[in-house]
């Protein structure tokens, strides 16, 4: 369980996030935002341990972690099962959870409801909706409700049908205007930070300027006022090539192969275990003829 937002103890909260924002305008030598995804106990704990702002679990989950070819078949109780996981890792950091495709994009109040299952029983501190314009009346009420709301803008995998696949958005002066439309609105409507996916650095920049609330970029260049990327790319731990925005920062996947192929001949060619793995037994059994076998 985290740790109490109590002033000065290093617990991460929204007003933190924000503040450094309004920090950063006075000095921008001030520390930019880090988020980064985690879908269960162990990399949730390693990233926190290691002092990650921004504990996201991304429904990217749905393709690094669970295998699905989209976002959208991850069902509302997988995405609380993860959080669940990874609400258990943290301490220090602010969680925050992905609503799923389908969660919210119905009634408003059946999306407030699935949106407070994500605070009251998997431990989230703030939820994230993709969609800028459209979600203002969504992203009101969730904010009403005391959820602080992330907005995700760009390129949304969520609507992957309806724009036709993964591509990088606001490239025509008539979509980057409706981007910062986009912006405008998830701030009007209360969201506490925005995520900015594949737009132009420019772009990115421009609405990092007129936003009071922070922006998180992910393939949106430097200037945003912080940054996300999907854990299992940057550590190799993917099976397609990553964007090229996604640094790979070291290469899990490799060393994992190595040690399963390692552990495989060890065991074939009886190296594994050896007599100081095993566990022996007392001196008094040791000395029967037969050890008798418990039934
Ligand atoms: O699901 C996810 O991992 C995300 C990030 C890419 C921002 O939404």
């Amino acid at each position: 369980m985290s740790i109490l937002p109590n002033l000065g103890n290093g617990k991460i909260t929204v007003p933190d996030l924000m503040q450094r924002k309004s920090l950063a305008a006075a000095n921008p030598e001030n520390k930019k935002i880090t988020c980064l995804t985690a879908y269960d106990y162990p990399t949730a704990r390693l990233m926190d341990e290691a002092g990650v702002d921004v504990v996201l679990v991304g429904d990217s989950m749905a393709m690094v972690a669970l295998g699905y070819e989209s976002t959208l078949p991850l069902t509302l109780e997988e995405a609380l099962h993860h959080t669940k996981a990874v609400r258990r890792g943290v301490q220090r950091a602010l969680v925050v959870a992905d609503m799923p495709y389908g969660s919210y994009h119905g009634e408003l109040n059946e999306s407030l409801r699935n949106a407070m299952r994500f605070v009251k029983e998997a431990g989230a501190e703030a939820v994230k909706v993709e969609g800028g314009e459209r979600r203002l009346e969504l992203i009101a009420r969730l904010t009403e409700a005391e959820i602080p709301v992330m907005g995700h803008i760009g390129l949304t995998p969520q609507s992957v049908n309806a724009i036709g696949g993964y591509r990088v958005q606001g490239k025509t002066p008539g979509t980057a205007e409706q981007l910062l439309r986009d912006a405008r609105s998830v701030e009007a409507a209360g969201a506490f930070a925005v995520v900015l996916e594949a737009i132009p650095r420019e772009l990115a920049a421009e609405i990092t300027r007129i936003l009071r609330i922070p922006t998180i970029g992910i393939g949106a260049g430097p200037d945003c006022d912080g940054q996300v990327l999907v854990l299992h790319d940057m550590l190799g731990l993917t099976f397609q090539d990553a964007p090229k925005f996604a640094r790979r920062y070291a290469n899990i996947g490799e060393i994992i192969g190595n040690a399963v192929r390692e552990y495989c001949a060890d065991v074939q060619n009886g190296s594994f275990p050896t007599d100081a793995e095993s566990y022996h037994a007392p001196g008094s059994v040791k000395n029967r003829k037969t050890i008798p076998i418990a039934r």
